[in-house]
């Protein structure tokens, strides 16, 4: 297996026509789980999508000391990073194992079923509805098969957009739990936004939080969550 992904972002800026959100983001995403905390509208989404090729940047991203091209997705996802955006995004009137099986487009085709056991694997709940129709799923299971369907083009870097978003805390800590397994032993390198701090953080090893499209805190998950700044603004405790 080759070595575990390790991505440098430096200086880096992104906005929408004009106007900017992200400004001088400096963040490393080492092997492991990173996370990303900030009030609604601070520029997490914005970040994960600049950081996939899906808009402009200035600035440089290198991935295992390389280059990244900006907005160029396609050569993100053959470089090894693949992105669950928020709101999951699958196929309604296709079935699970459809939906899968087109997450694996860029691999060779001799490797996809190997990629697709490996996502039952991972994903047991999805093999026993692999016929089922994805829009037809529950939420939990749908962000599973988002969560899946990017786990097929055998990433080295998972971005998840709030993977956890709107399911009942059994479903997130089950989620967390599979995202976990990915990264600790399939070597996946994970980066994730989330809003469910206290989780996030138990499961991750560092973290950023953004403010207003700045990073104003960076440290270990063990520290964030100690930290009186972070439980004050994000877990309602002082
Ligand atoms: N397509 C767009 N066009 C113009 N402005 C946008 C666009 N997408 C996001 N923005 C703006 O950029 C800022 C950051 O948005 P972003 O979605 O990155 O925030 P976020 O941290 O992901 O928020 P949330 O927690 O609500 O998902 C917001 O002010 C938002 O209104
Ligand atoms: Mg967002």
């Amino acid at each position: 297996m080759s070595a575990q992904a390790h991505l440098q972002v430096k200086s880096l800026g992104a906005g929408y026509s004009g106007f900017s959100v992200l400004r001088d983001i400096d963040i490393e995403v080492r092997p492991g789980i990173t996370v990303i905390l900030g009030p609604n509208g601070a520029g997490k989404t914005t970040l994960l999508r600049a950081l996939a090729g899906l808009m402009p940047r200035h600035g440089e991203v290198l991935l295992d000391g390389a280059l990244l091209p900006p907005q160029d997705a396609t050569t993100c996802v053959r470089r090894g990073l693949a992105l669950v955006a928020e709101g999951r995004q699958l196929f309604p009137q296709m079935t699970v194992r459809e939906n899968l099986e087109l997450g694996g487009w860029l691999v060779p085709a001799g490797e996809r079923p190997r990629r697709l056991a490996q996502a039952f694997e991972d994903f047991p709940r999805l093999k026993e509805r692999n016929q089922q129709l994805a829009g037809t799923m529950s939420g939990g299971e749908q962000q599973m098969v988002a969560v899946a369907r990017a786990m097929m083009s055998a990433p080295r870097l998972l971005m998840l957009d709030e993977p956890s978003l709107g399911l009942a805390p059994r479903m997130v800590d089950e989620l967390l739990a599979i995202v976990q397994r990915i990264a600790r032993q399939q070597g996946v390198t994970v980066l994730m936004v989330e809003q469910n701090v206290r989780k996030a953080l138990s499961v991750a090893d560092r973290g950023y939080v953004l403010e207003r499209g700045r990073i104003v805190a960076a440290d270990g998950a063990k520290e964030l969550l100690a930290s009186d700044a972070i439980r004050r603004a994000y877990l309602g405790t002082a």
